[in-house]
């Protein structure tokens, strides 16, 4: 490979090297503009690393730290004033809404939200009880788990996945509208499936593809992992699980009743169910805050300075001066107020800021124009007086998996021991949420019960004692659940490079949205890019 010498005779690829380990990016890009590497400022690409501004980026160039306005006191736009302010910027976050974190709502005893018709519910949950009204899980690999760590938020297992916890279709398969546990629901189609690759395999139909070894190699994974006879047949096995488990003294335990055929398996469609658990985002392990998604954004505010946080102010306009930006809002008082700062991060759904007096003109106005409206999604919480689906039906945690509209239940993944508990009783996203969105708070309650009553039995309706419920596309300032961008749109690439002294952030400007972890990473580049600015103008 050649290295090209630096004037000093070292490589300036160590050089850049040595200077940006431990350092920034604006450091790294004025040492590279002082060697005539760089390109300008406004023509760089997005970075695909994050190096955090530092204080002593300012200290070591002689620079004076800018005054920077964050919109949205969401995650994207916390994380960016949480950054900002690490590095010593003088950061203000207004925030329309009433509490930080945005859609990572968690719901409390005595937490109040009124939709956009007008109705309010108050949550009248126990102590100790919650519900992540809004964003619940968390992979491993997600920026979001360095947050937390960073800022020492506990945290616990969240269970995605659980064997025990049921499918229940109604609407398809031989015997319709019986739960079936996931276990046995996966051992019969993976029974059968291995079955009929055995079969396939055996008769020579996969000869063009495989080897006698690989063929030896494929039957005998088969075997186990579809729990085949030695005649390569499916007739079921304990991976089944037992109407009653095994337990001392030659109680072998008594096997469930199945398995069905295998076009009776098949036509119960329970498969449609199990990508999701390979899902990137969605395999376990998967993690939770303890005490509720929305610590990690109490935290963050508490880091930032609660002083510098400005809840019930929705903000109007954003509009570029000669020498920075000025933001309209209306302070909690009812008062309009300006603030002036040198830039401004922007960090609330797209579809609102379309709303805002701007000049940051037409193309920018398209752009964000291509994000229409946000996706309609709805939970309710449901308190209930004791743990019968752990007591009777052995699910600690979890997901119940429907084709009613409820489409899933939750259990939780805290709170074990105890004597109540909270189960998300829908979570239901596109017709099925906009179904119970136009209902009444009660009405949805009685529809979600009357569903997990064919689960659960009777305890499902008589054990409850309140109820919760969000429709996401009828939250002030929110107005709906996710928007994906076009990533490939030059809309989106516009987005990437700003308005002038204006940078968006939000998971919709992200590669992952629907997640914190793309927000945080919107917030990142968003900050990245003003810095960058700053350290090389
Ligand atoms: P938001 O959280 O929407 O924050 C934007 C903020 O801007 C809001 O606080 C809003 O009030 C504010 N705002 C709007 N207009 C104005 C204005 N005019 N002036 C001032 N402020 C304004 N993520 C996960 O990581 N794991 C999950 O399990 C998960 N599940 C989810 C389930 C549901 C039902 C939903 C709805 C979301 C879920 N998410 C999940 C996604 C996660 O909540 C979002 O990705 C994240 O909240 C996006 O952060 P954000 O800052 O971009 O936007
Ligand atoms: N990220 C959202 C969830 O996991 C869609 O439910």
């Amino acid at each position: 490979m050649v290295t090209e010498k630096s004037p000093s005779g070292v490589s300036r690829r160590n050089f850049l090297q040595a200077v940006g380990v431990g350092s920034s990016a604006g450091v790294m890009f004025a040492t590279m503009g002082a060697m005539g590497l760089a390109p300008t400022a406004a023509a760089q690409p997005p970075s695909t690393s994050w190096v955090a501004p530092l204080r002593s980026d300012f200290t070591l160039t002689g620079r004076a730290a800018r005054k920077v306005v964050v919109v949205g006191a969401g995650p994207a736009g916390l994380a960016s004033a949480y950054e900002l302010q690490k590095a010593g910027y003088q950061v203000t976050v207004l925030e329309a809404r009433h509490r930080p974190g945005g859609r990572t709502l968690t719901i409390r005893g005595g937490d109040s939200e009124t939709d956009v018709d007008g109705v309010t519910q108050t949550a009248r949950f126990d102590d100790g009880v919650y519900m992540n009204a809004g964003a619940a899980r968390i992979a491993q690999w997600m920026v979001t788990m360095d947050y937390i760590r960073e800022l020492g938020v506990p945290y616990e297992v969240f269970t995605n996945m659980n064997a025990d916890a049921y499918i229940y279709n109604e609407r398809s398969g031989a015997t319709p509208g019986n739960p079936i546990r996931n276990r046995t629901a996966k051992a019969d189609l993976f029974g059968y499936v291995s079955e009929l690759l055995t079969l396939a395999t055996n008769q020579g139909a996969l000869d063009q593809e495989l080897t006698a070894e690989d063929k030896e190699n494929l039957r005998s994974f088969l075997r186990s992992w579809g729990s085949l006879q030695p005649d390569g047949r499916y007739r079921g096995g304990n991976n089944r699980g037992f109407e009653v488990y095994p337990s001392a003294w030659n109680e072998h335990g008594t096997p469930l009743p199945g398995p069905g055929t295998v076009s009776e398996v098949l036509a119960s469609r329970v498969g449609q169910y199990f990508p999701f658990e390979l899902n990137w985002e969605q395999a376990m392990l998967m993690f939770q805050p303890k005490g509720g998604m929305d610590t990690i954004y109490r935290s963050m505010v508490e880091a930032i300075g609660k002083q510098n946080v400005k809840f019930r102010s929705p903000v109007t306009g954003v509009e570029n001066t000669a020498s920075g930006v000025r933001v309209t809002y209306t302070a909690s008082n009812g008062h309009a107020r300006q603030i002036e700062a040198d830039f401004a991060i922007v960090a609330a759904p797209p579809f609102v800021m379309r709303r805002w007096s701007s000049n940051w003109g037409p193309d920018v106005d398209a752009a964000l124009g291509e994000f229409t409206a946000g996706s309609p999604a709805g939970k309710i919480g449901l308190q209930y007086a004791s743990r019968f689906w752990e007591d009777d039906h052995r699910i600690f945690g979890g997901i119940t998996e429907t084709d009613m509209d409820l489409s899933k239940i939750w259990y939780p993944s805290y709170g074990y021991g105890e004597r109540k508990g909270l189960v998300i009783g829908y979570y239901n996203t596109g017709a099925n949420a906009r179904a119970y969105a136009d209902m009444t708070p009660k009405q949805r309650e009685l529809r979600a019960v009357e569903q997990g009553v064919k689960i659960h039995g009777e305890k499902y309706r008589t054990e409850l004692e309140s109820s919760f419920s969000i429709a996401w596309h009828k939250v002030p300032y929110i107005e709906g659940a996710w928007a994906f961008p076009n990533t490939q749109s030059a809309g989106f690439k516009l987005l990437q490079q700003g308005a002038g002294n204006v940078y968006f952030a939000g998971d919709w400007m992200s590669e992952i949205s629907a997640w914190q972890h793309g927000a945080f990473w919107s917030a990142r580049y968003a900050v990245q890019a003003l810095h960058t600015r700053v350290m090389t103008t």
